[in-house]
């Protein structure tokens, strides 16, 4: 069952994209599901990433965008995009999540690069890198979430339209905070420790709930 705040972000047009960079997290979705960690090249710090930005208790947040970039194993790079308007069977522990992952990185994909193709319900893959992500979430307003950046709290946060990307265990390559200097998009922080990324995400998500809230 949603929630009522949940469908009312949704009905009132407001989007919240999430962007994780998986630096070795496996492209092909020929992983054991038994040993996400290591043969997914750690996955499940993705995962944990796509709970906390898409699930509450008891319901999806339909107004969410969760991009999974890609880029271990030889078909790599890629992006899985799960949207939550759309999504179905998303369940809250990592094992059902690395399933939908999996199947969804199994079926053939034959698109040019950059196009993302509709592999299931809500969840569509792309050929590519962070480039893909920004083609399709052109128009929103981008945050690069680090530890070093301005302090979340003190930002607007008010456009109908937000990006927010982040690392993985390894953190964000220089060459990708290359790339977003060059975009209009601003370095925050949500505190003084560096945290695990699935928290970071938590910490975005509350924070956008208790200002959609008041
Ligand atoms: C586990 S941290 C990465 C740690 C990695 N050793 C590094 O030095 O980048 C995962 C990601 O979460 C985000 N992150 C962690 N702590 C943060 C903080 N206090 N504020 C904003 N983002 C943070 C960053 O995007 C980071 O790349």
């Amino acid at each position: 069952m949603l929630r009522g705040r949940v469908d009312g972000n949704a009905a009132s047009g407001r989007v919240r994209r999430f962007v994780v960079v998986g630096q070795t997290a496996s492209a092909s979705g020929d992983f054991s599901i038994e040993d996400l960690p290591s043969s997914g090249g750690r996955i499940d710090v993705l995962l944990r990433c796509v709970r906390a930005a898409l699930l509450v208790s008891h319901g999806v947040r339909r107004e969410v965008i969760v991009y999974l970039v890609l880029r271990g194993s030889a078909r790599a790079p890629r992006v899985l995009r799960i949207s939550g308007h759309d999504a179905q069977f998303l369940r809250p522990d990592e094992r059902s999540l690395a399933l939908l992952v999996k199947k969804a990185l199994a079926v053939p994909t034959l698109s040019g690069a950059g196009s993302f193709v509709d592999v299931k319900p809500g969840l569509s893959v792309a050929e590519g890198d962070v480039e893909c992500v920004l083609a399709d979430a052109a128009g929103a307003t981008a945050y690069c979430l680090a530890e070093d950046g301005l302090d979340l709290r003190e930002e607007a946060l008010d456009a109908a339209d937000n990006l927010f990307l982040l690392g993985d265990h390894l953190g964000l390559d220089a060459a990708t905070r290359r790339r977003l200097s060059a975009l209009p998009c601003r370095v925050v922080s949500v505190g003084p420790m560096s945290l695990h990324s699935d928290d970071v995400v938590t910490l975005v998500t509350n924070e956008l709930d208790r200002r959609s809230a008041g």
